[in-house]
């Protein structure tokens, strides 16, 4: 099974808690994503590889360290779009692959629309980012890519997942860190009346994070 690191960070609770709130406006939500990325994002690098390397300060020699792997930030688009940026300025070495995935209405199931992968892998390290992990079928198969191009380690960074799609992503790839703000309740099920919300969910969640985020509610 997957390692899950679900942070305990007092700004993270904070943030979260305003992401969350029905009231919070597209402007503020991006802002928020965008720093919640950077924390979470601070936490799942935390075992890097690094190098010494000579560093001449104004007063003296000394041996500092630099980074040796090289990171790349997978956003799944939309909603992931907003976790680069923050990120990318603290890491601007990354390089940045967009893998388009939107899920079917119906089935749930992720259809990929966008993938500019080049033929081999290009970096060491690749962090999957998706504020919502929800069935999971998005993150296994964007996972799939990766592996198929080659990719050796991964590591999803969330916001919020659900307990199903925690499982079915740690499951399917019991290599792949996950990173999240919270690990909520449980999934919508299929609505059986006019108004229920529609199926698929997280509960309490956030609503739909592409729609927020972008004003497309
Ligand atoms: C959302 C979210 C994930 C996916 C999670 O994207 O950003 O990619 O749903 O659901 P899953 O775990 O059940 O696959 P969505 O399909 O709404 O596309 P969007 O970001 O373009 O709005
Ligand atoms: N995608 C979202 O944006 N929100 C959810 O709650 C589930 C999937």
């Amino acid at each position: 099974m997957s390692r899950v690191f679900i942070s305990n960070h007092p700004l993270i609770r904070h943030k979260l808690t305003l992401l969350r709130s029905v009231k919070t406006e597209p402007k503020k939500f991006r802002e928020l994503i965008r720093e919640i990325a950077m924390l979470l994002a601070y936490e799942a690098t935390a075992d890097l590889s690094t190098r010494e390397t000579p560093v001449q300060t104004p007063l003296a020699t000394m041996v500092g360290q630099e980074l040796t792997d090289k990171i790349g930030l997978v956003p799944i688009l939309r909603a992931g779009l907003g976790m680069v940026e923050g990120i990318w300025e603290m890491m601007p070495a990354s390089e940045v692959w967009h893998i388009g995935l939107y899920r079917d209405h119906q089935t749930l199931q992720p259809v990929q629309y966008y993938n500019k992968l080049p033929v081999h892998p290009t970096v060491q390290v690749c962090l999957i980012l998706d504020p919502m992990l929800a069935t999971g079928g998005s993150a296994v198969a964007t996972v799939d890519i990766l592996k198929r191009w080659g990719a050796k380690r991964i590591k999803f960074v969330g916001i919020i997942g659900a307990p199903e799609g925690v499982e079915r992503l740690s499951k399917a790839h019991s290599d792949v860190d996950i990173h999240l703000a919270a690990i909520d309740d449980h999934l919508t099920p299929e609505p059986t009346q006019p108004g229920d919300p529609p199926a698929g969910y997280i509960i309490p969640g956030l609503g739909d994070a592409g729609d927020r985020q972008f004003g497309t509610a």
